[in-house]
């Protein structure tokens, strides 16, 4: 075991519903490959390239190798992997990935949220809980955000929690079958001392049930 993880996060109510974060399971598979099949020209364009192809990647077979992977990952300390729910059924994933420790103590941070509840505040709010705990309990010091300068809807989820813009990588990923920029956004633990979720709830935008 490793600091940070296994945990609940939430409950955080924001526009679209009651907001938690609990590390994935065996059985959330079935809805897991629905939703990403059905949403797929929705989310493919912002994803790494699946080598093997979308429906193969996401098909419910392919479902217990990504489990069993994120659970091992989780448990060495290298990720730290969340379903989102929302009032209680999957609607998302979050990741905290490719955590280095050290004096470095920073990692990478990624999310989808089902396109019939976007634009909810969901992304927003499991960014706000899964940051607090990285700082707080995970031991991290640094996250970081690459996303597409295409992506408005993510640069938006960014921009409200309060990470800055750091630069723009070149060719970073390889994401619908080619290598395409991505702005890079971070924040550090000093800088969010008071807690994401405390500032969303200050503002209205999320409410502690
Ligand atoms: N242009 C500008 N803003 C937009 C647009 C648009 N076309 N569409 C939505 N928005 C705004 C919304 O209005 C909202 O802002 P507001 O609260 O000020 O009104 C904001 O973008 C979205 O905020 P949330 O509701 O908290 O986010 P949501 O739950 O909708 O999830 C997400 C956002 C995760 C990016 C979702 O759209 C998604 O899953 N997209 C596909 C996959 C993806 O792009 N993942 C992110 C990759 S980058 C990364 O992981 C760091």
């Amino acid at each position: 075991r490793h600091p940070g993880w296994p945990v609940r996060l939430g409950p955080l109510d924001v526009r679209a519903g009651t907001v938690e974060l609990r590390g994935p399971r065996l059985f959330d598979g079935a809805r897991w490959s629905r939703l990403r099949i059905r949403d797929r020209a929705y989310l493919e364009q912002w994803e790494p390239t699946a080598v093997e192809g979308w429906d193969e990647r996401n098909a419910l077979m392919s479902w217990p190798a990504q489990w069993s992977a994120l659970r091992s990952m989780a448990r060495r300390g290298t990720t730290l992997p969340f379903m989102i729910t929302v009032n209680g059924e999957v609607a998302g994933q979050i990741t905290v990935g490719n955590i280095v420790r050290g004096s470095l103590r920073s990692a990478w941070i990624g999310y989808w949220v089902a396109a019939d509840r976007a634009g909810g505040g969901v992304a927003t709010a499991a960014v706000a809980l899964l940051t607090d705990h990285a700082f707080r309990h995970a031991g991290l010091h640094r996250l970081e955000a690459t996303v597409r300068p295409e992506n408005a809807p993510s640069l938006r989820v960014l921009a409200k929690s309060g990470y800055r813009e750091e630069g723009l990588f070149k060719r970073y990923l390889d994401v619908a079958g080619q290598w395409r920029d991505h702005l890079c956004f971070a924040i550090t633990a000093e800088e969010v001392s008071d807690g994401l979720v405390r500032r969303l709830v200050a503002r209205g935008e999320a409410r502690l049930p």
